[in-house]
């Protein structure tokens, strides 16, 4: 991908202004130094490659040139300290436009592996890290980073996976146009960021729930809870049935989910 195809791909949307690099370490670290410099709402860091690209809970995530879409969506909000769940929902945004995209407009199926994960037959297949800045108690802005695997070369190697993953154009079967896949999930993606809190946003996160009604095991690091994934709540946090018989709220945080064997 080049900067003037991805621009020209990027036309018409109600975007803020785009910054297209072949490099930078991370989309995520680029739009918090832009966000830091005055960049505007909606405003686009998209990348070829990343070479310290972050993921969730501290570890990385692999973007080698030419193989993936890595790209980070500025967004400022009016400071309040009212923001219960928007980060939550922020995150599940982010998972939803890529799955809109997938399944609407390349007819895959996928599932969202809550909190922030898009799995096609139960396989990774994009990852979503929201970053926010504040200022006091109030949110000032958030870092909506999204990476999507879409060839083989995208995928890493076996022993750094902590969850076995795909690409988009192995479960296609054929090549994908990277500059189409990154318009078609940004236009889904800026729908949904305007209808954050509507209930057919909770709804649609909810059926495309992997694991629901069926038995997880949630693990914070030294604990780990076995439930039955009931849903999701309002504040995006994941409705859980415990093998006490106790209906509990989990947050992201520092938490994998794991289906149990
Ligand atoms: C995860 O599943 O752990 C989240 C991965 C998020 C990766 C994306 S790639 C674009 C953006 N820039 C980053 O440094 N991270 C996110």
């Amino acid at each position: 991908m080049d900067e003037q195809t991805v621009l020209q791909a990027l036309a018409g949307l109600p975007l803020g202004p785009v910054r297209y690099l072949d490099s930078v370490d991370s989309t995520n670290a680029e739009a918090v130094r832009w966000l830091e410099s005055g960049a505007p709402d909606r405003a686009l860091v998209a990348a070829d490659g990343q070479t310290h690209a972050r993921g969730r809970m501290g570890r990385t995530w692999y973007t080698p040139a030419g193989s993936a879409l890595a790209f980070s969506l500025a967004l400022r909000f009016a400071q309040t300290s009212q923001q219960g769940g928007l980060i939550g929902r922020l995150v599940a945004t982010g998972a939803l436009a890529v799955s809109d995209a997938l399944s609407r407009d390349y007819n895959i199926p996928t599932e969202i592996k809550w909190p922030n994960d898009v799995l096609i037959q139960r396989r990774k297949v994009a990852g979503v890290l929201c970053e926010a800045q504040w200022q006091g108690k109030g949110l000032v802005s958030v870092v909506l980073g999204v990476g999507v695997n879409v060839n083989k070369r995208s995928i890493p190697p076996a022993q750094d996976l902590n969850y076995p993953a795909t690409c988009v154009e192995s479960e296609l079967g054929g090549p994908v146009v990277r500059y189409e896949l990154l318009r078609n999930i940004l236009s889904y993606l800026l729908i949904r960021i305007d209808n954050l809190d509507s209930d057919q946003f909770l709804q649609d996160w909810e059926n495309r729930l992997a694991f629901r009604g069926e038995w997880v095991q949630i693990i914070d690091g030294r604990h780990a809870v076995d439930g039955q994934a009931l849903g999701v709540n309002e504040d995006g946090s994941l409705r859980l049935l415990t093998t006490a018989g106790e209906v509990i709220s989990v947050y992201a945080g520092d938490v994998h989910l794991r289906p149990t064997e």
